[in-house]
């Protein structure tokens, strides 16, 4: 079978935002929060071959709450994948995740190869910054990784996305200057799909022929609408994506999994 036939399923999870166990963040527990998504996942999609979370593992980057993930996903059945988002420090996290993955320079980026083709992890962290960077650096791992992988289909998962949605204040904070990116993209043969996260939301776009989509945090949302709600932050449903890549194709199923309330009827939709 050629890379690009096979199909697969994977989870796609995102921002979190876990603060040390007990505490309270935009009157959201955290911890609780994505431990219920875990479940869930566990419950319905064992069959996964892994999960991706897409940053803002933490909002302190406390190693004290980077030990509470790594020993809760211990206790989760798929194999997970991490990237970093601007609320996150990447040398505490390091420093619990021992012996993860990381390019030569040191940014949290990484490739995995599957069946159906290879995920490239990417670090769009800039210390000290919401706002997202791609320097040179990175940039060229990831264009000799793309090189490497040739003709095969690869899949990208970011934190920040290198694109504005539409909301003001989440396109401030976006990746701006998206020019080693593109550099580095444009060594792609055959990129199918951008898995980002950072922006608290549902969302599908197109960027430059490249489809990218989004889920909500499993914790707080950001409104699209801010007059309406009065805050920067609301409490809108989260979801996990459900993806199947398969020949041809890759699908997102958002499961909006703490809403799944019954409804009378047995026609079909
Ligand atoms: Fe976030």
């Amino acid at each position: 079978m050629l890379p690009g036939e096979a199909s697969m399923k994977l989870i796609h999870l995102s921002d979190p935002h876990l603060v040390r166990p007990g505490q309270v963040l935009h009157g959201l527990d955290p911890a609780k929060r994505l431990s219920t998504c875990l479940d869930d996942i566990a419950r319905w999609h064992g069959d996964a071959a892994f999960a991706v979370i897409s940053g803002d593992l933490t909002d302190d980057g406390a190693t004290e709450t980077y030990t509470w993930l790594k020993h809760r996903l211990d206790a989760f059945p798929l194999r997970t994948f991490l990237i970093l988002g601007n609320h996150d420090d990447r040398a505490a996290f390091l420093g619990v995740f021992g012996g993860h993955p990381t390019d030569a320079n040191g940014f949290v980026q990484f490739r995995h190869d599957t069946e159906a083709g290879a995920f490239l992890f990417l670090d769009t962290v800039k210390p000290g910054a919401a706002e997202g960077a791609y320097c040179a650096a990175r940039a060229d791992w990831l264009a000799a990784e793309l090189d490497a992988i040739g003709d095969a289909p690869s899949f990208i998962v970011m934190h920040h996305p290198p694109f504005e949605i539409g909301l003001p204040r989440m396109d401030r904070l976006r990746l701006s200057d998206t020019a080693e990116l593109q550099r580095s993209l444009d060594h792609g043969r055959d990129i199918r799909h951008v898995f980002f996260g950072h922006v608290h939301r549902h969302l599908y776009v197109n960027w430059r022929g490249l489809p990218c989509t989004c889920l909500p945090s499993t914790s707080h949302q950001v409104p699209v609408t801010r007059k309406a709600t009065g805050t920067p932050y609301s409490a809108e449903p989260p979801a996990y994506g459900i993806v199947t890549i398969g020949a041809g194709q890759v699908t997102v199923n958002a499961d909006a999994y703490l809403h799944r309330v019954p409804l009378g009827g047995d026609a079909a939709p």
